[in-house]
This record gives structure tokens, C-alpha cells and sequence, in this order.
């Protein structure tokens, strides 16, 4: 039995990770943790999970917990990762994992010291679509690869953001909350990321009556390892677009032979063109690539919007019941983080710049 603890028992790990653990054989959530005593209380009563801890240092602590999920604001991934692999647990960390690169690599060099498994929770990289989509441009589908690009246009508005709009709680704005997850793309489809020059841009200084000191737009402008170009931007005020499903959330390659076009909203299919179509057409994804390898959930039960995010938290227990790398890893995270860091420098110095290679 692998014994789970959850830190940061908000939003996302009610919505992603409890019902993805509950799919994982000989796995049990064991423990709760959250500073606040209000959504610890919500978080048990939803999971009938009675251990309770408002401080991480004591669910750390019990022996029946072999893994923790880390899902607190983004200024808490490294100090409790750190502490969690210092107790010998396995740590699953959501994005971004860090705040910036050399707390990334700390992290890392920590994990790898302590021969613990390590995953960064880029949850789209297990849609089916887009496993499909790796395995298609990594068997040549699309020839030599030329342009990479990657769209998330939302419209949040001038809603209150909590900890997401003040940057010592969250590092950045929409580049880490959004970006992070589409510059793991350029990574898997096409390679490490050379050097770009990127923008960022807040529009909205007061949301609903408390300062922002964050992007709500970014974009980059890269070169991938091969020559190929990368143009990435994401947004929170696409005005009339809506959020979360909604809204544009393309990824799309083009190369010598062929072009991909990926959307989250379209989970099982794909639009593909080979050289000399017309356009693009809809092609869906095989069922083998339904759900993850292994993986038990049913791929054909619940929403398919919704259910492969618990093909992640199979990933993490699968890793460590075979003492493998998990996918993504620490080091997936910090290669992100990277790139990330390089866009906020290079916005600040209006200059293009190289990303350090991770
Ligand atoms: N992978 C994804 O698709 C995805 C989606 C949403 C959020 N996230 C990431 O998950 C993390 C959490 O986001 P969320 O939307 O669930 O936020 P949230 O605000 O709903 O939840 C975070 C929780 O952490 C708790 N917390 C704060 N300080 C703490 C501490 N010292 N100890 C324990 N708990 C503490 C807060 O009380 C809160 O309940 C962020 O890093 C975010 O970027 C990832």
C-alpha cells in the first residue's frame, strides 16, 4: 500500500488529484494538510479523510505516508518539497514547481541526492490528444519540424485572482499559471528551447479591490534546438472568450510532411494535413491512446474533459511501485522554469536572450 499525503487541499486537489488517487491500486490518501482550517474541514468532509494537519512538518512526519501531492500557492513548492524529500517521501509538485530556476535545480539536485521520485503535475501532457500528438511527431509525421505555437486566450476579467495576482506568492502571472503547461509542449514535441525574447504586460492593476502586480499576458517569441521557430501567447482578458474549457487552448506544429493542430476542448481527436491537402481534417485519436499506459481507469466512463488528469496521479504511483523516472519530472519543471525565467529577464531588457540549458 502506497500511503498519499495531500499539502494544499484547495482547488485543484479536490478537482484532480483525490478522485486520481482513488483510481490507483493499493493507494490511499492518508492525510490532509492546509493552513486553512475551513477548506481542511471542506476537504475532509468531501473525502471522509479524518487525519487533518494544518501544518506540513507534521503530516510529513507519519510514517504511513510514503508520497505527498504538493498543491499550495506556488512560494511554498521548494521549502516543502525540500522538507518532504529530506523525510525520504516521494513528491509530486504542481506547477510551476518553483519560482524561479535555481530553486528548481534545488529541488531537483535534492530529489536525485534522496533517490526519490519526483513529478511536476503538467497535467495536459496526459490528454489523449496530445499523447497521441508526441507520438506522431516523434515518428516523423510532420517531417522535419519548422514552427511550434501555442495559444490559451481566457477571460477572466477583473475578477480577484487571490494569491495568482501578487508575484511573492506566485512568482509570475500568466506566464507560470497558464504558459508553464504550453512551454512543456514545445519541450515534448519539439526539443529544449535555444533563446527568445518574450513580453509581458498587466493591464489590470486592481482586481476586485486588491492590487496586481503580475502579467496577465505573455507571449514568446523562440528558437528551438534545430532551428525550429516557437511563437507562444496566453491571456486573461480574451473579453467575451470565457475560462477554464472555454476559450482558445491550441497547440499546433508544422513541418515538411505535415501539420498538427491540438486543442484541450477536442480530448480525442486531432486535425491533421499532410503535404499537398487543401486544409487540415479531423482525425480522431486511436483507442489505445484513450487513456495512459496502464493506467486503470475506464476510458470510456465520466467526462473526457475531466477524467484524463487522473492518469496523472497513475503515472506518479506507477513510478514509484517501479522505482522509474516519472514523466513529467522535477527536471521537465525546471527546464520550464527556465525558459520561464529567460522571458521575464528578456521582457525586462527588451532584448532576446538564451535559455540556459537544464
Ligand atoms: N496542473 C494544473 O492543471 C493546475 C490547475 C490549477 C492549479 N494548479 C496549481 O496548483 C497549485 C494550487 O492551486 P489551486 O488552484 O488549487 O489553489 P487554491 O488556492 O485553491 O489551493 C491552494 C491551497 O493551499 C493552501 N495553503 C496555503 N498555504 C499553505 C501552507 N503553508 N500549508 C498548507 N496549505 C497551504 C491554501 O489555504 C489553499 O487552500 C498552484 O501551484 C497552481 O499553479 C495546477
Amino acid at each position: 500500500m502506497i500511503g498519499v499525503g495531500i499539502i494544499g487541499s484547495g482547488q485543484i486537489a479536490l478537482a484532480n488529484h483525490l478522485p486520481g488517487f482513488a483510481l490507483c491500486p493499493d493507494t490511499k490518501v492518508v492525510a490532509l494538510c492546509d493552513s486553512n482550517p475551513a477548506v481542511l474541514e471542506k476537504a475532509s468532509q468531501q473525502s471522509g479523510i479524518k487525519a487533518t494537519y494544518t501544518g506540513y512538518q507534521q503530516l510529513i512526519a507519519r510514517d504511513d505516508v510514503n508520497a505527498v501531492l504538493i498543491a499550495t500557492p506556488n512560494f511554498l513548492h521548494a521549502p516543502i518539497a525540500l522538507a518532504a524529500i529530506a523525510a525520504g517521501k516521494h513528491v509530486m509538485c504542481e506547477k510551476p514547481i518553483a519560482m524561479n530556476l535555481p530553486e528548481a535545480l534545488e529541488m531537483v539536485r535534492a530529489a536525485e541526492k534522496a533517490n526519490v521520485r519526483n513529478m511536476t503535475a503538467f497535467t495536459y501532457r496526459f490528454v489523449p490528444a496530445m499523447r497521441y500528438m508526441e507520438h506522431l511527431v516523434r515518428s516523423g509525421a510532420i517531417g522535419q519540424p519548422y514552427h511550434f505555437r501555442a495559444q490559451r486566450f481566457q477571460d477572466w476579467g477583473h475578477r480577484n485572482l487571490g494569491w495568482r495576482q501578487v508575484k511573492k506568492l506566485a512568482g509570475t502571472g500568466e506566464l507560470g499559471d497558464m504558459l508553464s503547461h504550453r512551454i512543456y509542449y514545445g519541450h515534448i514535441l519539439i526539443g529544449p528551447f535555444k533563446r527568445l525574447v518574450a513580453d509581458l504586460r498587466r493591464f489590470i492593476d486592481d482586481r476586485g479591490g486588491a492590487p496586481s502586480d503580475l502579467d496577465d499576458w505573455v507571449a514568446i517569441l523562440a528558437e528551438f534546438k534545430g532551428d525550429v521557430t516557437g511563437v507562444l501567447e496566453s491571456t486573461k482578458l480574451a473579453t467575451g472568450r470565457g475560462e477554464g474549457h472555454r476559450g482558445q487552448d491550441v497547440c499546433e506544429v508544422n513541418g515538411s510532411e505535415g501539420s498538427i493542430v491540438y486543442t484541450t476542448q477536442r480530448p480525442l481527436e486531432l486535425r491533421i494535413g499532410k503535404k499537398g491537402d487543401a486544409d487540415v481534417q479531423t482525425v480522431p485519436v486511436p483507442e489505445n491512446f484513450w487513456v495512459y499506459p496502464g493506467s486503470p481507469r475506464d476510458p470510456k466512463a465520466g467526462d473526457p474533459l475531466a477524467t484524463f488528469r487522473y492518469d496523472q496521479d497513475f503515472e506518479f504511483i506507477d513510478a514509484i511501485r517501479h522505482q522509474r523516472q516519472c514523466r513529467p519530472s522535477f527536471v521537465d519543471g525546471a527546464r520550464a522554469q527556465a525558459v520561464m525565467d529567460t522571458a521575464v529577464q528578456s521582457a525586462e531588457q527588451s532584448k532576446w536572450l538564451d535559455v540556459p540549458v537544464v
